[in-house]
């Protein structure tokens, strides 16, 4: 008999998962402690922009026309405890507040509220992204509270946001952390083709599977901030840092993605896992191994002041006063609705704080955007935004925005002068509409 699949925690990664499986044709349940989550995803719709992602849920959600009816959503730990042979544990794991280790209260009240419901025969599978050694002490709290024949196994997840759909149905590895032969047979089923055809399976214990996502998360974080150390050389040395990307990436041992220079990376994921692998890494007395990612953080929060610092120089030099900026973008990446940590915000909340009048936009951002900084001032388009301001900020590289007229922009705004901070739009073209445009890591002109 087909397997039954639960999936908790019904954010970003919950929610593409559970969805993803009940394309693969397993009956799936998902669980989100949140009432209006699950009313929300009951009729198909999700709390975030992501695409293809509602499509995939009606697909599937049980109770629209149409649909095959293998996806549920629950508030009942009960009904899940007696739905799934395999339980996906999906919630998050965010920053702790004032500190780099990572908040486990989630994951582990998750772990309790499962555990005495499982009084069968059951799987339960670690998604989240969670300090090393957290399986092996989950695993003694299901051995200690679940009634019946329980196993763990840990199962990082890589998806992107903008590409959670693509990423969950074609993944470029799966890794299965393991204690038995058992659970790894179980995974394979879960990951039967199509979903695996094609993608390396790889089978470690519960430590190496927890590392591979911190030490993926640190690499992708390690190659942006090396990129914008060498904008740092190439903007005091009068090199161009997106050339020297384009020569390096060549080389295939170096390749050429993860080489934007720009305001560098944000988002719920890779700020904060470097930041709580540096704690864990403390904890258990390798420290000295990952000082390394203490200078990723900070070149990364370094090109953020510098942007402000580049904004305050195409304004005069001065102060931010009476002065009026535009900023294009508020999520932290295009394709997405997500502001956690976007550098694009903490630019812009930078210059508000120095005096400056800011008005921001982004095509799907600014509902949250609003929630985060209400103080902000937002406009509905890009050219509203830019109406009357001393300078533009482009700080998140929506497709939108490299779409734009600098034409219509220029008669609007009141200094023609754009700051790319992602590299992105096409200096040809704003410069022969008459703008100044500077970027980060090129020369001036
Ligand atoms: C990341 C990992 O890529 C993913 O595998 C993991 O599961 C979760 O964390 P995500 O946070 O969705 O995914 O975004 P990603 O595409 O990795 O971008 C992260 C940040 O880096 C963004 O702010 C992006 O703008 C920035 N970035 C990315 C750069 O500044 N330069 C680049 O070359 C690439």
């Amino acid at each position: 008999m087909a397997l039954k699949i639960t999936v908790i925690g019904t954010g970003y990664l919950g929610a593409t998962h559970a969805a993803a499986m009940a394309e693969l044709g397993f009956e799936v349940l998902g669980l989100d402690i949140v009432p209006e989550k699950v009313e929300l995803l009951s009729t198909g719709r999700v709390p975030m922009y992501e695409p293809g992602l509602e499509e995939l849920l009606r697909k599937h959600v049980a109770g629209i026309e149409g649909s095959s009816g293998r996806l549920r959503f629950t508030t009942s730990w009960e009904e899940v405890g007696a739905f799934g042979d395999v339980h996906f544990v999906c919630v998050n794991t965010p920053q702790k507040h004032g500190e780099y280790a990572c908040d486990m209260s989630y994951v582990d009240s998750a772990f309790a509220s499962l555990a005495p419901h499982l009084a069968g025969r059951a799987l339960v599978v670690g998604k989240s992204t969670v300090p090393v050694g957290s399986a092996e002490r989950l695993a003694v709290l299901l051995a200690e509270r679940a009634p019946g024949d329980v196993e763990l196994a840990w199962n990082p997840e890589f998806l992107r946001e903008g590409f959670a759909v693509d990423d969950t149905l074609h993944p470029d590895r799966i890794v299965v952390g393991v204690g038995s032969a058992d659970a790894e047979k179980v995974l394979r089923e879960v990951y039967a083709t199509p979903i695996a055809e094609g993608s390396p399976f790889v089978v470690t214990d519960f430590p190496t599977a927890e590392l591979v996502k911190t030490a993926a998360n640190s690499f992708l974080a390690t190659k942006i901030s090396f990129i914008n150390a060498m904008a740092e050389v190439c903007e005091a040395a009068g090199g161009d840092v997106v050339k020297l990307a384009e020569a390096i990436g060549h080389d295939e041992r170096i390749g050429k993605r993860f080489l934007r220079a720009g305001v560098g990376f944000g988002g719920g994921c890779l700020p904060k896992d470097i930041r709580a692998f540096m704690a864990r890494a403390g904890e258990l007395g390798a420290d000295q191994a990952l000082t390394f990612l203490r200078e990723v953080d900070s070149i990364n929060m370094r090109r953020r002041g510098h942007m402000v610092e580049l904004a305050r120089e195409a304004v005069g030099g001065g102060s931010f006063l009476g002065k009026r900026v535009a900023v294009l973008g508020a999520t932290f990446k295009p394709d997405s609705d997500d502001v956690r940590d976007s550098p694009a915000l903490n630019v812009a909340g930078q210059i508000q704080l120095q005096g400056g009048q800011v008005t921001v936009y982004d095509p799907k951002g600014m509902e949250n955007a609003r929630r985060l900084f209400p103080t902000l001032a937002y406009a509905d388009s890009a050219l509203e935004a830019v109406r009357g301001a001393d300078v533009v900020l482009h700080l998140t590289e929506w497709r939108e925005f490299r779409e734009l007229d600098p034409e219509a922009l220029g008669e609007v705004a009141s200094e023609r002068i754009v700051l790319d901070g992602r590299n992105a739009l096409d200096p040809g073209v704003w410069r022969s509409a008459g703008w100044t445009y500077r970027a980060m890591g090129r020369p001036v002109a």
